[in-house]
């Protein structure tokens, strides 16, 4: 409950760079929207919605059982994927599970991720999948928001090994996930080699882990509070680097911080701070409609774009400006590879 307070409080930067990324208009696009096919996929699993609502809660009592109980409605009312947060907590006290438990009552045929750290073992990952029956299983990696946590982990050796463990041992995708901090090409090769399919770059400029957890300790390290990469140049560098199905995220708001991270390379897209800021806010109604007008004013900018697919948004021209161009050109990427496609 501290987590969501903060994050409530803290709110979105949008450093996100989809600033820095304009479309190349098309004044023929010869398409409808009524075309418009927003499928996609993920590895082996097939989406209705590029959308999905990302990890953040359970294992906080009654409160975080209401929060999931309500995201599920929404994810299966609106027909897109839900992430429950991490089920460390249940596994290490079982009264915890109803609070997650709660997501696959709601929402018996749904697509449903669980959620670990990359301290669990493969006894934890299979725990955590069997707990919610899910679909896949994300394993985030948060070092910096350990770090900044008064009562974090200090070590973080072995985590690769763990992961590659898991991926070999359970029967589902996983996923892996950064939390806001973003995803380099070196991690993405390190998880790639280790058999890896799908991550999440979790980028930076959206909800910030490092100012949450400054806020719940005394001496405060700012030093972290604008560490990361940001979700643009995330999801380029590891789209251009592996071939890995990558889910662009932090800190989207809107359809066209949707089609931007689609069509730098992701495949699908989380929202989490803004999403729950919505449900506490504004009630389940409100956020039922808001992911209606995402899928509907998504669908717009792809006809627009004469995209009929995902994969036809993923190929269209850009150009990447400002920071996010100085940061790819000084990390090795030609950015020319979007704007001249
Ligand atoms: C209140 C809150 C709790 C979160 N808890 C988790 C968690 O348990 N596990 C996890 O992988 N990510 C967790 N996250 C991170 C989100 O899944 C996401 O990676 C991050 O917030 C960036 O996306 P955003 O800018 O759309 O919020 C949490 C986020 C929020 C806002």
């Amino acid at each position: 409950m501290d987590h969501i307070e903060h994050a409530l409080s803290t709110g979105q930067a949008r450093a996100h760079g989809f600033e820095d990324i304009t479309f190349v208009h098309q004044s023929l696009p010869n398409l409808s929207t009524s075309q418009i096919d927003l499928r996609t996929t993920l590895g082996e699993l097939s989406l209705s919605s590029p959308i999905f609502i990302n990890a953040m809660t359970g294992g906080g009592g009654k409160a975080t059982l209401k929060i999931n109980e309500a995201l599920a409605i929404v994810a299966k009312e609106c027909g897109i994927a839900m992430a429950v947060g991490s089920q460390m907590a249940a596994i290490k006290d079982s009264r915890e599970r109803p609070s997650f438990e709660i997501v696959r009552k709601v929402n018996p045929n749904g697509v449903i991720f669980a959620n670990l750290g990359s301290e669990a073992t493969v006894e934890e990952a299979k725990q955590a999948i069997d707990m919610i029956e899910a679909n896949g299983l994300q394993i985030h990696l948060n070092v910096i928001q350990e770090l900044v946590m008064p009562e974090g982990d200090r070590d973080f050796t072995n985590a690769l090994k763990r992961i590659e463990q898991i991926v070999q041992q359970v029967e589902v995708p996983v996923i892996v996930k950064e939390v806001g901090f973003g995803m380099s090409k070196e991690t993405a090769l390190k998880l790639a080699n280790i058999g890896v399919k799908i991550v999440d770059v979790g980028g930076f400029g959206g909800t910030n882990f490092a100012r949450i957890e400054n806020e719940r300790r005394l001496r405060m390290l700012t030093y972290f509070n604008d560490w990361g990469l940001t979700t643009t140049a995330s999801i380029v560098e590891v789209s251009q680097t592996v071939p890995l199905s990558v889910i662009g995220s932090g800190g989207l708001q809107n359809a066209l911080d949707i089609a931007k991270a689609l069509a730098l390379g992701a495949s699908a897209v989380g929202f989490a701070g803004y999403f729950l800021k919505l449900l506490l806010e504004e009630g389940i109604e409100s956020l039922i409609e808001e992911i209606g007008n995402l899928h509907s004013d998504l669908a717009m900018i792809m006809s627009a774009l004469g995209a009929k697919t995902i994969e036809q948004l993923q190929c269209v021209p850009l150009v990447i400006r400002g920071e996010t161009h100085h940061w790819l050109t000084e990390r090795g990427f030609d950015t020319k590879v979007y704007s001249c496609r």
